[in-house]
């Protein structure tokens, strides 16, 4: 393998994730084939305390509550953009302008005006842009994507994708920025957890034709932080049905986000079943693929222990678990080997028409929660890829 190139990296928003890509650039020499190494140079923040967080990281020089600053530097080759919705298009916009690669955080943009701006400016340019969706990378996700491309499952008969979670099911705790329209956008949870469930089914092809949407707004009002309370405008859960099509036909693709699932801390799961067989993953249980196949006639559920290994190799012993930092790792080195023309088979991170896409399903889902009808899905997308048909439990092995 050829010397590893440097990669210096800028953080705008040095909130919860942006403090989350320190402890994936601190791990990269896990990677045991990785073309780059990154190093943390600059970080933007509008809060002090969130820009004095990163003086523990020694290779940061610059600290600035001006993210023009960073994209004037020199020594900034990628940017790391994890602000509040409202904010998106704008950074976005004026990082391409600069001709700074970034790794954008989702939704890219508050809405679809927004992520379509981004998407258009992105691509009449040579900027290397991305979408961040970190859950795909779990093993488990990996092995059943490779499957259900595969063919191996016949004529598809449903899928589900979800994340669940409960971080507002406490009404006591404060509202934040996620929780009102002007700063998450009309669309509320869907831009928070809804890139999350749509990677995989665009990347499949499967983008939706039509959706009808139950939203839900469970908890309306909640504490300011300074003694009174406002207003929390956002949908908290969306449950989405939706019709798509692959090349084996038509079938129902449902999609649920929510921030209030009681019994859920942060579940990111995908069901896919054919006429030949189906899988099952669940970041609650990491470690195990659920395999269904028709043997001899008979429904066989088989329960296959994935380990540690994802899209780029690692040191960590095969039979480890994974876990959200490794996600993080994986979506990082992923997006980092594209931008340098090595990802090879490995797995993408979104691009920007993705992004647009998820946009044009959830702004579709809005209408129709409105019109308490099932809507038509602008198609921004083209065909799909299946890889021919192979052997359901062949396929899962690496
Ligand atoms: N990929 C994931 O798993 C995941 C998880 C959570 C959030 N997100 C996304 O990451 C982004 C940020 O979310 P978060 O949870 O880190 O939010 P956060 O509120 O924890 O952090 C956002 C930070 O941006 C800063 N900021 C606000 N305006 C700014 C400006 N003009 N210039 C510079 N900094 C500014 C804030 O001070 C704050 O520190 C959002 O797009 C969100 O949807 C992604």
């Amino acid at each position: 393998m050829s010397t590893p190139q440097p990669v210096r990296i800028g953080v705008v928003g040095a909130g919860l994730m942006g403090k989350e890509l320190a402890g994936v650039v601190g791990r990269w020499a896990t990677l045991t084939d990785s073309p780059v190494v990154p190093e943390l140079t600059a970080v933007c923040d509008v809060v002090e305390a969130a820009r004095d967080w990163f003086r523990r990281v020694p290779t940061v020089r610059t600290l600035t509550d001006d993210y023009r600053v960073l994209l004037e530097r020199d020594d900034v080759d990628v940017l790391y953009l994890a602000v509040p919705h409202h904010l998106h298009q704008r950074l976005y916009l004026d990082a391409v302008e600069a001709g700074k690669d970034f790794l954008g955080e989702k939704p890219f943009g508050i809405d679809p005006q927004a992520a379509g701006a981004i998407a258009h400016r992105v691509g009449s340019s040579d900027v290397f842009v991305r979408c961040s969706s970190e859950m795909p990378f779990f093993p488990g996700a990996q092995r059943a994507i490779r499957m259900i491309a595969s063919g191996a499952l016949g004529r598809l008969v449903d899928a589900q994708f979800c994340f669940l979670h409960s971080s507002d099911l406490d009404v006591a705790k404060p509202a934040n920025w996620k929780r009102q329209t002007a700063t998450c956008g009309q669309i509320g949870v869907m831009g928070d957890l809804g890139m999350h469930v749509l990677h995989v089914p665009l990347r499949l092809g499967w983008q939706p034709m039509t959706v009808f949407a139950q939203l839900q707004d469970l908890v309306p009002v909640r504490p300011d932080g300074r003694g009174g309370m406002t207003a929390c405008d956002t949908i908290d859960n969306a449950m989405l049905a939706c019709r798509a099509v692959d090349d084996t036909g038509e079938f129902p693709l449902a999609l649920a986000t929510k921030r209030i699932a009681p019994g859920e801390m942060n579940t990111w799961s995908l069901r896919v079943m054919g006429m030949s067989g189906g899988v099952e993953f669940s970041t609650r249980n990491p470690q195990v693929l659920r395999v269904m196949a028709v043997v001899d006639g008979e429904q066989v559920w088989q329960e296959v222990q994935v380990g540690s290994q994802s899209s780029a190799p690692t040191v960590t012993g095969a039979i480890f678990e994974f876990g959200f930092a490794d996600a993080l790792l994986q979506m990082w080195a992923s997006y980092l080997s594209e931008r340098a023309g090595a990802l090879g088979d490995g797995f993408g991170c979104v691009t920007p028409q993705e992004a647009l896409a998820s946009h044009l399903v959830f702004d579709a889902a809005l209408r129709s929660s409105a019109e308490e009808r099932a809507v038509a899905v602008p198609s921004s997308h083209g065909p799909l890829r299946r890889h021919g048909p192979d052997d359901v439990l062949g396929v899962i092995g690496r």
